[in-house]
């Protein structure tokens, strides 16, 4: 797909969102959110729901927990503009309240077209709701900070899920931020790592589906396939170490251990 029929299908999804009426949060809802960004990023950023502000003015995390956001990208030296941001409901609930697992469920099928028409690299989950749908079963106190790969039920067909706790969290609790200025400084990592995980999983069904031997000295056999959630319940924890060393590509390879530029986003 090129970045104009990206766009194009983005905006499609966004006006069904806005007129929707497949669940009951559309009767509260000034406008939907249906979230924006880079249709060419690598990396998208999905959140819980619209709170007061993004309901007021049609776009998401613009509020408060935006604010810290904003200041969580910033510090490994990214803006909003060079990812894509969305929520698992795009309607705010009444008095930010919790989604219902029906309104999740409505909603979903906008994410996963999202997420296939994106086709992103890492997907980072903000919160416990969205880390339910990517990473089912988790605890959001032992997933934050850990990736899994992503069930392509998603929409998301070959990507690395990174859970980290909602910024609202953080903005509650000192020790919840500090965590998630851990965090948030493993996604370059995350990245470089996803990145290879999807060059070898494309080398390795150009040479017809068969899967390479683990290199020796790695416990680790490389995922060419992705694996389902619940094939796989230990999250794993992250390490300087990418997930799949033999197969870094060289754009990978020289990107700076520190603080990479915005514009390395788009490399690939
Ligand atoms: N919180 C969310 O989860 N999403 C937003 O868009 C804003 C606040
Ligand atoms: Fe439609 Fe989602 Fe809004 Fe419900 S939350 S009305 S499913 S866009």
């Amino acid at each position: 797909m090129t970045d104009a029929e990206r766009r194009a299908a983005l905006e499609e999804i966004a006006g069904e969102v806005r007129v929707c009426t497949r669940c009951r949060l559309h009767e509260t809802r000034t406008k939907a959110v249906p979230g924006e960004g880079d249709p060419s990023t690598e990396v998208v950023f999905v959140g819980e729901g619209p709170g007061m502000n993004e309901d007021r003015e049609g776009r998401p995390f613009v509020g408060r927990a935006g604010g810290l956001l904003v200041n969580l990208l910033g510090h490994i030296g990214w803006s909003r503009e060079d990812v894509f941001i969305t929520n698992i409901v795009k309607c705010r609930p009444p008095g930010n309240r919790d989604p219902e697992p029906d309104e999740i469920a409505a909603c979903a099928p906008y994410l996963e077209r999202q997420l296939a028409t994106l086709d992103p690299s890492v997907v980072v989950t903000l919160g416990r709701h969205s880390m339910g749908r990517f990473m089912p079963g988790m605890r959001i106190s032992q997933a934050h900070g850990t990736t899994r790969v992503a069930d392509p039920a998603t929409g998301a067909r070959d990507a690395t899920v990174f859970a980290m706790y909602h910024p609202a969290a953080a903005l509650r609790t000192p020790g919840i931020e500090r965590e998630s200025y851990e965090d948030v400084a493993l996604i370059p990592t995350v990245l470089t790592d996803a990145r290879a995980r999807r060059a070898e999983a494309r080398r390795v069904s150009r040479a017809g589906g068969v899967a390479p031997i683990a290199a020796s000295g790695s416990a680790e056999t490389p995922d060419a396939e992705p694996v389902s959630a619940d094939a796989a319940p230990q999250a794993e924890p992250l390490t300087a170490d990418p997930i799949v060393p033999a197969a870094q590509p060289t754009s990978a390879a020289a990107l700076p251990d520190t603080e990479p530029a915005a514009d390395q986003l788009s490399l690939f």
